[in-house]
């Protein structure tokens, strides 16, 4: 088997190693593309053509990509879910110090000092106490989303000594497996709020989480409590937050989404969308939907999909039909009937499905004929089918 990778963006070297020189073409221009590789391009307009089977995302979001569009067509999307959760991870960690410590507040102290060393050196004794901070041991931080970056965030605070209070009413058992017993769990978004020194948020910005972080809450934090924004803006009030911190109550604002109204607050640190801007972010997204998109190509499964479902079966002896179709009734019983009427026996099967669509493979023994292949595709219903 061979194949040919169409890239929109430049991918991490370290991605497109794990696609075998031998078997995959990778260019920027190539005709008949099996496969779509991008990061930012926009695809909604582009005249996707029908020799490709999958698209995949080196990154998490998808606002790209009309991936309903191409779930009609039978073509699964993927995409790299955690695979720039630790990046996150350790500038939220950082955070952490930057508002217990005032360093930004701080350092930009010392930078408008003026005189020379002596006075220099006067004044940092005189302006050291405005800054003076807190440590993290014994305090607590609540992390309201327990995914991919909120689990990680969550661990190594544990690790640093703090007690961590979780709320995610959502959280899926694979992230359970992955937290550390030590992590509490809140009765409440409100009990959150009331029990923590530091709030880190890490959901996606939809309606239920929009202005999550909200005047009520604030209320009910500590006195010189801290937030940490570094999932999306529009998840806090920001006007609630300024109040809170021109009223004494909040002690700092540490975010990763700067506008010009947060910006220049004396108590706001905001950063330029740091969180996941590392080499080994960007080469861990390229590995994982190199190796996701490399897996589906090569044996039919679905691994990180945003529109097919998680679709995985072990690759026995035989030929393997991969087909997606629409999820609708008695698909699996017309396909099973058509290898039936045709002599062929069923070794294996696997029928997932996810909203619109389905997804089914089926191992059989022996060779699949030719003529048995274009009439399991011409079933009304079907998307795409593919002989691996
Ligand atoms: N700053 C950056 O550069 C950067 C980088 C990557 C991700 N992000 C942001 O971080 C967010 C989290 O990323 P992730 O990889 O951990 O995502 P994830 O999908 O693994 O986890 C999100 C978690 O939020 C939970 N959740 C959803 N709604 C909730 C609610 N109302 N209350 C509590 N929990 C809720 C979900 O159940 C899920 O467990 C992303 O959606 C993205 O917006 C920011």
């Amino acid at each position: 088997m061979s194949f040919k990778i169409l890239t929109l963006n430049n991918i991490s070297v370290a991605g497109l190693r794990r696609l075998p020189r031998d078997s995959y073409e990778v260019a920027s221009e190539i005709g008949h593309p099996d496969a779509i590789l991008v990061r930012s391009a926009d695809m909604h307009e582009m005249k996707i053509p029908s020799s490709v089977k999958a698209v995949a995302r080196a990154g998490a979001g998808v606002n790209n990509i009309p991936i309903d569009a191409l779930a009609q067509r039978g073509i699964p999307v993927f995409n790299a879910p955690g695979a720039n959760a630790n990046a996150v991870k350790e500038l939220v960690l950082a955070s952490l110090w930057l508002g217990a410590r005032n360093i930004c507040q701080a350092w930009q102290y010392v930078r408008e000092l003026e005189g020379d060393d002596d006075a220099v050196t006067r004044a940092v004794e005189a302006g050291k106490k405005k800054y003076a901070g807190f440590e993290l041991p014994g305090r607590t931080l609540g992390v309201v989303g327990l995914g991919a970056i909120g689990v990680e965030v969550a661990n190594a605070a544990l690790a640093l000594g703090m007690r961590v209070v979780g709320f995610d009413p959502a959280m899926t058992v694979e992230r359970a497996w992955q937290m550390s017993s030590g992590v509490e769990k809140a009765a409440s978004l409100d009990h959150l709020f009331a029990e923590a020194d530091f709030v880190t948020v890490h959901v996606p910005l939809l309606d239920a989480t929009r202005a999550l972080v909200n005047a009520e809450r604030l209320r009910l934090m500590k006195k010189n409590a801290i937030v940490l924004n570094f999932a999306r803006g529009g998840i806090v009030d920001e006007e609630a937050v300024i109040e809170a911190l021109d009223a004494g109550r909040l002690a700092a604002y540490v975010c990763d989404f700067p506008n010009n109204y947060n910006r220049l607050h004396p108590k706001v640190t905001a950063l330029p969308h740091l969180g996941a801007s590392t080499g080994e972010a960007e080469d861990n997204c390229a590995i994982m939907v190199a190796e996701n998109m490399r897996e589906y190509l090569e044996n039919g499964n679905i691994r990180h999909s945003v529109n097919f479902p998680e679709a995985v079966m072990p690759r026995g002896e035989g030929g393997r039909l991969a087909i997606a179709n629409l999820n609708v009734p008695n698909m699996v019983g017309q396909i099973s009937t058509r290898l039936a009427e045709a002599g062929l026996n069923i070794i294996d099967l696997l029928n997932k499905s996810r909203g619109p669509v389905a997804y089914t493979l089926v191992d059989v023994e022996g060779r699949v004929p030719e003529n048995i292949v274009e009439s399991i595709a011409g079933i009304e219903g079907v998307l795409k089918l593919r002989l691996l």
